[in-house]
């Protein structure tokens, strides 16, 4: 009996924990990939891309960031366009 209750304590405690580590969705590899078929034949390094607009970029929040680049991207060799969001996205997480 005792151990049921031990149990319940433990997953009461645990429940709030877990909660508090969800972590943000990256979309790591579709945007990798678009930056690979879109971007990499003239850009080798995406961080090195990004540096250059860093006056923009530094000091937003990534989703602020994700704006700036789609309207960027949207102008400057655009990918498919259901695909610019998710590049630009990814862009601002890195
Ligand atoms: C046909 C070649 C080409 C393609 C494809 C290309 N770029 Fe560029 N990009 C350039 C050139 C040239 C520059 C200007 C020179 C530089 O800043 O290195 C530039 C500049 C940039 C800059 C800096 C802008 C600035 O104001 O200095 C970013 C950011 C960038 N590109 C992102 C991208 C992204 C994201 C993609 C894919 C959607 C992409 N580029 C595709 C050629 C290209």
């Amino acid at each position: 009996m005792r151990g049921v209750w031990a149990f319940g304590l433990l997953a009461v405690l645990a429940a709030p924990a877990c909660a508090g580590e969800r972590t943000p969705v990256i979309e790591e590899p579709a945007g990798e990939a678009i930056w690979e078929a879109s971007c990499a034949r003239c850009h080798r390094d995406a961080d090195k891309a990004l540096a250059r607009v860093s006056w923009v970029l530094t000091g937003q929040l990534p989703p602020e960031r994700a704006v700036w680049l789609r309207d960027f991207i949207l102008n400057h060799h655009p990918p498919a366009h259901d695909k610019i969001e998710t590049l630009a996205g990814w862009l601002a997480q890195r």
